[in-house]
């Protein structure tokens, strides 16, 4: 499949969760903005972000534990003529720090496991340059964040909520990051590092 369109159709048509119009928007409007070169993404899926990303401009690597979403993603990469671009390691982002802790990147886009955020940031935000950006996915999950009574909700999703909003308070008092949340497509942080 060398199509974009048809690429999210088929996310969408087999429930693979991948970043909305507006977010995707938003990222690529600030790998211009920022002119950035060397992405790190966490979440890779079937590749739809990633080949959004690399088609204006910059190279990925992208990491991915899910192996049924890597072989798509290597597939797709392949049919879009990008393995020059996208990198794709096949792992737990929370085990891949030795083998690129020699990189440095310019953006950190994390969209994977929710509960991890803090524990992807930490690891891998001391290999993005300094001036280098930090893009967060998911920060309103399905508006769940802004919700008031969690009563009704099932207590793995509470605590879901729960860890996602100490994320962002601890970004919004990061005093290493200048931080804005975006409440577009499913809630968005921008951080940028001094
Ligand atoms: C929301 S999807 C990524 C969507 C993709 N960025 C896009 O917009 O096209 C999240 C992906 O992260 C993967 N994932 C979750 N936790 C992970 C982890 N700890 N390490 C690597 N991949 C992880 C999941 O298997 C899933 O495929």
């Amino acid at each position: 499949m060398n199509n974009i369109e048809a690429l999210k159709e088929y996310a969408i048509e087999n429930q693979v969760p991948i970043i909305k119009d507006a977010g995707l928007s938003f990222l690529l409007e600030q790998i211009k903005t920022y002119n950035i070169k060397e992405v790190l993404e966490i979440g890779t899926a079937i590749a739809y972000s990633a080949i959004n990303m690399a088609l204006v401009g910059p190279n990925i690597t992208t990491i991915e534990r899910d192996q049924k979403m890597y072989n798509e993603a290597i597939k797709n990469i392949s049919d879009f003529n990008l393995e020059n671009k996208i990198k794709v390691i096949y792992q737990d982002a929370l085990e891949t720090f030795p083998l690129i802790k020699d990189k440095t990147f310019d953006l950190l886009f994390i969209d994977a496991a929710k509960a991890q955020y803090q524990k992807f940031f930490n690891l891998y935000t001391p290999l993005l340059k300094k001036g280098g950006i930090v893009i967060c996915d998911n920060l309103l999950f399905h508006d769940l964040v802004n919700k008031e009574d969690l009563s009704d909700l099932s207590r793995s999703l509470r605590s879901l909520i729960k860890k996602i909003r100490l994320f962002k308070e601890d970004l919004a008092n990061n005093i290493n990051f200048d931080t804005t949340f975006y409440d577009i497509g499913d809630g968005l942080s921008l951080s940028i590092k001094k």
